[in-house]
């Protein structure tokens, strides 16, 4: 797909729901009792692929554009799927299901498209093998298919060695069939949907620090959820707006919970002209983000920030490469291992444009300020890395061409309807 340059951007935009919550309200409703309404849900592709695999489970799941009843059976009332579980690209599908597959009473089969058989799945294996429970990887090489075969489980505190929400959520979400209470420390906190979620629900979930518990066999109780835009989607945004000389745009309705929000806490230290309004503290926080033309600079970005803006990597990458200075990105090993190794697609990329960009071990080192052109980009089918490109192509000049531009569909099917509208 050919994308066009674009000059001074405005008006208001409403991004789709977030993925991580869009998903964990399908997975929870369906094991609550009753009937769970969820609204601006995202109709990406991944969240199809969480709702697809419920349904194979039995529970009736209707949909009527972004909204969707979800008629939850309770904790112990999913049906054992007749065939394979197909959770698609997506990695939150297939780590938080494994964690409630691994403690009921029947045998199910995980498996998706090769992105998502090369992804590390030892992570969530390690921990569910010390609960007891029996989850093989079919090939023997530590990714899909997955094999899992529910039993009871036992208690434990597990130590993550990374921190990962995905990792977190699911030996929570395993620990509501253990014996005892179980909990999860990790390194750095991550994104803490599942907890609140939970809560919400009803289970009983506490935090202290990076620490997580679950009191075993919650009554959980269907519930209303309207799901906040998703800051991931929202960053395209907040890049091309204060990348485009002479913009103002408004995004609407965004998620602003605190595991989530380091993309405004860099742009902020870039030098970024975005005001929070209408901050609401009601269940998830949301703000409206009003973001203005900016000059910006380089930074570093390091350490605890990191799981709170994990996505965002490629398009601070990309506004680094336009910005003056220079940009180091370190701590974020975790990029090797995303929807496709984002150190080494990033940098490939940004060369492509011009850009003097050098991977490192855990990150990038970007030296900005140096005329960047438009470039033929392989999204290698990861839609952020396509997003962020796409961003890039509208601020440079001369062609821009994005390969497999149609993934965006993962988690934002109308991406670049959106991009276009706030055009002259
Ligand atoms: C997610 C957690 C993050 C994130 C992913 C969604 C979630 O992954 O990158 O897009 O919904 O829990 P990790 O837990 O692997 O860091």
């Amino acid at each position: 797909m050919e994308i066009k340059k674009q000059t001074s951007l405005h008006g208001e935009i409403t991004v789709p729901g977030d993925k991580s919550i869009s998903h964990r309200a399908v997975m929870f409703g369906s094991l609550a009792d009753g009937t769970t309404r969820i609204t601006h849900f995202l109709n990406g592709a991944d969240c199809l692929s969480t709702i697809s695999c419920f349904r194979k489970m039995g529970i009736k799941i209707t949909q009527k554009d972004s909204e969707i009843l979800v008629h939850g059976k309770g904790l112990h009332g999913l049906c054992a799927p007749d065939s394979i579980l197909d959770v698609g690209n997506s990695g939150t599908t297939t780590r938080l299901i494994s964690g409630i597959l691994a403690g009921q009473n029947f045998v199910s089969e995980l498996n998706g498209d090769a992105s998502i058989q090369t992804r590390p799945m030892k992570r969530i294996m390690t921990p569910l093998l010390s609960m007891g429970a029996d989850i093989i990887s079919i090939q023997d090489n530590g990714c899909a298919p997955l094999r899992i075969t529910g039993r009871p489980l036992h208690a434990v505190h597990y130590n993550s060695p990374v921190a990962s929400a995905q990792v977190k959520s699911c030996v929570l979400l395993a620990g509501m069939y253990a014996d005892g209470i179980t909990s999860v420390t990790e390194p750095v906190l991550s994104r803490n949907h599942t907890e609140i979620m939970l809560n919400y629900f009803g289970a009983d979930v506490t935090s202290r620090g990076t620490t997580a518990s679950i009191h075993p066999n919650p009554v959980l109780e269907a519930r209303e959820i309207n799901v906040p835009g998703d800051i991931s989607s929202a960053a395209y945004f907040i890049a091309v707006g204060l990348l485009t000389p002479g913009s103002e745009i408004l995004i609407r309705n965004v998620g602003i919970n605190p595991t989530r929000d380091g993309i405004l806490r860099v742009c902020r230290n870039m030098g970024a002209d975005i005001t929070l309004m209408n901050v609401s503290h009601d269940g998830e926080p949301t703000a409206d983000l009003l973001v203005r033309t900016s000059s910006l600079h380089g930074t570093t970005v390091e350490g605890d920030i990191i799981p709170a803006l994990i996505d965002e990597i490629p398009m601070i990458a990309v506004m680094a490469a336009f910005a003056e200075g220079t940009t180091i990105i370190k701590d974020a090993q975790e990029l090797k291992v995303k929807e496709s190794d984002r150190i080494e697609v990033m940098t490939e990329n940004l060369k492509r444009m011009g850009a003097d960009i050098e991977a490192t071990d855990d990150g990038m080192i970007i030296r900005g300020g140096v005329p960047l052109h438009g470039a033929v980009i392989d999204s290698h089918l990861d839609h952020r890395i396509a997003m962020s490109f796409a961003v890039a192509g509208t601020i440079c000049d001369g062609p821009m061409m994005i390969e497999g531009a149609e993934c965006v569909n993962i988690s934002y099917p109308e991406f670049y309807q959106d991009l276009y509208r706030l055009g002259k």
